[in-house]
């Protein structure tokens, strides 16, 4: 069931910024990641998908082969195969990215899944996955990999929901708050295992946020106004998460003179269950059912035990299934049932349930409704007062109790349901997602995530002491300003960033980040030698920040320090001075002791602030040097403060990922192979069903024709005989062998019934648009032969007048008119040599008043090519037309219409040809004005019409080139879509 959801206001705030001569764009995805759904709006121009998040094997019909890829199956197709084949479907996964395999939450989903075959991933410690449909050597499948699948099958669904030339290349997708570095890592694997580009995470109630954002206008501080507070309440169907958001808005400046009205999203507090969803709802029925069905007098009989349902995969599976039916009903009725046949041993079992029962189960469940709320509030440090309303999203949250208990926290005037429960999040993603891509403007909103864990750094002192420095909180902001720390160290050191993530026996701090330095050492001896910094005077400081995509540790900078003494020449002269009167460096060493506090503490060592920091330590090394001035005594000396440069050096660094170790290159790429070869297996199997339905379809179409009268008038008895035997043999063997054919095959098939039809299909097409092209080539070929004609007369009036102008010459014509005369006689060349203005001009205006026929521009010779092609092409046209009307309408023709329509084209090139040859005779016979002339005398229109037109044409031709030319360019300049 892939279930296409209305359109909604995404399409209001999402413009795309090239609505004309898009050819390929690239566009996006916004994802939201549930643990039971997965759904997709793609932003181009708009649609939503939903469908079950999961994705099955379906077992080979025979033992599986090694190399063989089997038919895979996604979201609600995939679950509908969970009762039969329970050890491949692999539903909810979510729940399992970046989890060690021993997890509690692993053995938990191990536990409802007892049919799937764990297997922990040897260098990762993560979960994995033994397919039984696969040989045995097979690896098992990652949970990225499988997570991989299915985003891949929304990016091929979003694909073709797209249109043909649009590439899904891009997404952002949402992640539960509290998703710690390395969860938030699976993901990203999943989505670059299949080429999509990550542009952000979001988390759940940032995104629900945003997308209500999308349509409002919230009150600007800037004008003294008080933000909005909402609390998203997201319960689906691995957890329950509560956020508080605060809106509002800030003007600030735009471009030029304009002010400009920007929305902001902040989140200020995450509370979360990690386990408290519908899946947990699920279970809760899913015990009581077994307990009831081992109780049950049949099952009783059979000693059937607790423990051996829960390990049967089917019947697991099945019961699953329908506790998750009735829960839903539940949350509309007030009772509801259920029943197997033959559930376990060929046991029937019956279940009811009421919505009282389930309540009273699900008791302590609807308490920690009420903590995850608490939890939210207190890390916003609000309280539920001061929460204008709760905004409910996940389909769990919709069950009765969960309400209740939301109601009896905040009041009932502070829920709203109204948010669509279903569309918000990934309305909110692929908002964001549109914002971040280049290809469309969205409204402005600015929104700020947080990190949802407290986080810092550890690293060793110079004195060998272990220290710890926490940097962020779990409200801090992903993006915000990079911290500035400062360490003592002057020697290469690693610095480990770690995330704490609260567990079972305390919070534990878990690696994220190692930061090494790779020049330090070095660096800080090169301030001391080349510059004259003094060890004591040194700094190391590093920027760093939490990545606003992915809350990632990003070092933005890293350098040393120290105030030193300006190098310019004056300055070294003074120091060389100041040396020799003896108040050199040295004597700055113990006053600067004095002042610098010593690695004490930990907040001695490293100073966790921002920009003051630096103002700071450059304010104490300005003191330093005053003082020492004023210690040396020399009052020349303290007078002129003494010139000092902060001296910055970088130093090299490296920043790598700790924790999960990450796949290798090699591992990576193979893995990436893996999930290929299983899409061009799955792409093949398409082409080979397409063939076979092409080849079913084919057969009815012939079914079709024989009856047709246009295909019975011109084929034979026998043709139609032997297509109808063919077509009978094709559709019995599909019957039959073909079912499970090759593609090869199937296509050879229809290829040897195509054989049989085409010659048929052509006739009928030569018949029917012979008659029009016939009628165009002699249509083509009465103009030209009244062309030649023309040019004919025209030579043989210019030749007469010619004559006649000469033997007239002594009845006192003036003499530019006689240079007229010598423009039609032939050679341009006299022309040519014309460079005077005035004298063209002279003969030009003679021209109306007294000038012989138009000036010829073909010679006899010029026409005598198209003469003889239109002759000869007459001549075919006539003897074959002949010929074809003795054939009876069954046999193949012997004029076909490609023929006839290559003769046109031929003559039509002839005749251009000729035209082309005119604007060059004519162009050399002077310019566009006596063409004018010419046309404005009687007699010979046709003969100017011809120049005119050809001039024209090629002013034509030139053009269309031209502009063919730039849009080729255009073409390969434009890019096809994001690169990765
Ligand atoms: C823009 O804002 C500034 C400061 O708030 C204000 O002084 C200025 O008048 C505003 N400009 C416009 C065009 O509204
Ligand atoms: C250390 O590395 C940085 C960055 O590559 C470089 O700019 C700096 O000059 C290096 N320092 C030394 C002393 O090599
Ligand atoms: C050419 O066409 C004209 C009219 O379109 C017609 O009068 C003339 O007879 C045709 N000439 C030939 C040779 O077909």
């Amino acid at each position: 069931m892939v279930k296409l959801l209305s359109p909604r206001s995404l399409v209001l705030c999402v413009v795309l910024l090239f609505s004309t001569n898009v050819s390929a764009i690239a566009a996006v995805l916004g994802v939201d990641l549930g643990t039971e759904y997965i759904k997709a709006a793609l932003v181009k121009p708009d649609s939503r998908r939903k469908e079950t998040s999961a994705v099955a094997f379906k077992p080979f019909q025979n033992a599986p082969k090694s190399g063989a890829y089997p038919e895979r199956a996604y979201g609600s197709d995939a679950m509908a195969l969970s009762a039969r084949f329970p050890s491949d479907v692999y539903p909810n996964l979510k729940t399992l990215l970046g989890l060690p395999a021993d997890d509690a939450l692993v053995s938990e989903y191990l536990a409802r899944h007892p049919a799937l075959q764990l297997e922990k991933h040897k260098n990762r410690g993560t979960v994995a996955f033994k397919s039984k449909v696969f040989s045995a050597e097979e690896e098992a499948w990652m949970v990225e990999e499988l997570l991989a699948m299915e985003l891949q099958s929304i990016q091929r669904n979003a694909e073709g929901l797209a249109g043909s030339d649009t590439l899904v290349r891009s997404a952002v997708i949402t992640v539960p708050p509290f998703y710690t570095v390395e969860e938030k890592r699976a993901v990203q694997m999943a989505a670059e295992l299949v080429g999509l580009k990550v542009l952000s995470l979001i988390s759940d109630g940032m995104a629900v946020g945003l997308n209500y954002a999308t349509s409002r206008q919230f009150p600007n501080v800037n004008e003294g106004a008080k933000p909005k507070y909402h609390m998203v309440f997201d319960m689906g169907a691995g957890s329950a998460k509560a956020t508080v958001l605060k809106f509002q808005s800030r003007t600030v400046k735009d471009v030029g003179k304009f002010n400009k009205t920007v929305q902001e999203v902040q989140v200020m507090g995450n509370g979360w269950d990690r386990t408290l969803g519908g899946d947990a709802l699920n279970y809760l029925i899913l015990d009581d059912m077994v307990l009831q069905f081992v109780e049950s007098p049949a099952a009783k009989k059979a000693s059937v035990t607790i423990e051996s349902v829960q390990k049967h995969g089917r019947a697991t599976a099945k019961l699953l299934k329908e506790a998750e039916k009735l829960r839903h009903i539940l949350s509309a009725n007030t009772e509801s049932r259920g029943s197997f046949e033959g559930l376990y041993e060929d046991i029937d079992f019956k279940y009811k349930i009421t919505r009282a029962d389930f309540e009273k189960m699900a008791e302590a469940h609807a308490t920690r409704v009420g903590a995850a709320v608490q939890k939210a509030l207190d890390a916003a440090e609000l309280s539920i007062s001061q929460l204008d309303s709760i905004i409910l999203h996940g389909g769990a949250s919709r069950t009765p109790f969960v309400q209740k208990a939301l109601e009896k926290i905040a009041g009932n005037d502070k829920l709203r349901s109204n948010v669509n429960s279903d569309e918000a999040a990934v309305f909110g993603a692929g908002f964001r997602a549109a914002d971040l891509s280049p290809s469309f403007r969205v409204k402005e909103i600015k929104i700020s995530d947080a990190a949802g864990y407290t986080a810092g750094m550890k690293w060793t002192s110079p004195q060998g002491k272990a220290q710890q420095q926490r940097l962020w909180t779990e409200r801090s902001i992903l993006g915000a300003t990079p911290k500035e720390v400062t360490f003592t160290n002057h020697e290469d050191l690693t610095v480990k960033f770690y995330q704490q993530i609260p567990s079972a026996d305390g919070a534990v701090d878990k690696e994220t980040k190692t930061f090494t330095t790779k020049n330090l050492t070095a660096t800080v001896a090169q301030l001391v030698e080349k510059n004259g910094c003094k060890n004591e005077d040194i700094q190391f400081k590093v920027k760093v920040q939490l990545r606003s995509e992915d809350g990632e540790v990003d070092v933005v900078k890293a350098s040393v320090e120290c105030e030193a003494e300006d190098s310019d020449k004056e300055g070294s002269v003074m120091d060389g001075v100041k040396n020799l009167f003896g108040f050199g460096k040295k004597d700055q060493q113990p006053l600067k002791d004095g002042e610098e506090s010593p690695e004490d503490a930990e907040t001695a060592s490293t100073t966790a602030s921002t920009d003051t920091a630096t103002t700071s330590s450059i304010e104490s090394s300005t003191t330093t040097s005053t003082e020492t001035s004023s210690a040396s005594g020399e009052a020349t000396d303290a007078a002129k403060p003494k010139k000092t440069q902060l001296v910055v050096v970088p130093v090299e660094f490296e920043l790598e990922k700790a924790g999960v170790p990450e796949l290798t290159k090699t591992e990576f790429s193979s893995t990436k192979a893996r999930i290929k070869a299983f899409e061009m297996s799955d792409k093949s199997r398409r082409a080979r069903e397409e063939s076979l339905n092409q080849l079913e379809a084919f057969t009815y179409r012939v079914r079709d024709l024989l009856e047709s009268e246009s295909f019975v008038a011109t084929s034979t008895k026998k043709e139609r005989a032997s297509l109808e035997k063919k077509a009978g043999e094709v559709s019995e063997w599909l019957y039959e062998d073909g079912a499970d054919a090759t593609r090869d095959e199937l296509k050879s098939r229809l290829k040897g019934l195509k054989d049989l039809v085409t010659p048929v299909e052509k006739r009928i097409k030569e018949k029917t648009e012979r008659p029009e092209l016939v009628k165009s080539l002699r249509g083509t070929l009465n103009q030209t032969s009244t062309f030649i004609e023309t040019i004919q007369k025209q030579i043989a009036e210019a030749e007469a007048w010619s004559s006649s102008a000469s033997a007239s010459a002594a009845t006192a014509i003036s003499d530019e008119t006689s240079s007229v005369t010598a423009a039609p006689s032939k050679g341009s060349d006299d022309f040519d040599d014309l460079e005077d203005d005035a004298t063209t001009s002279t003969t030009t205006a003679a021209t109306p008043e007294d000038r012989g026929p138009v000036p010829v521009l073909y010679t006899l010779d010029d026409l005598k090519e198209i003469t003889e092609l239109s002759k000869s092409t007459l001549d075919w046209l006539e003897k074959k037309l002949a010929e074809q009307a003795k054939l009876p309408e069954t046999a193949d023709p012997v004029i076909t219409v490609d023929e006839i329509s290559k003769k046109a084209k031929k003559l039509e090139q002839v005749g251009m040809q000729l035209a082309m040859k005119a604007v060059k005779n004519f162009d050399g016979k002077g310019g566009k004005k006596s063409k004018k002339a010419g046309k404005s005398k009687t007699g010979t229109a046709a003969n100017s019409e011809q120049t005119i037109n050809a001039a024209e044409i090629e002013e034509m031709i030139q053009k269309m080139a031209a502009e063919q030319a730039q849009k080729d360019k255009e073409k390969e300049n434009k890019p096809k879509h994001d690169e990765l």
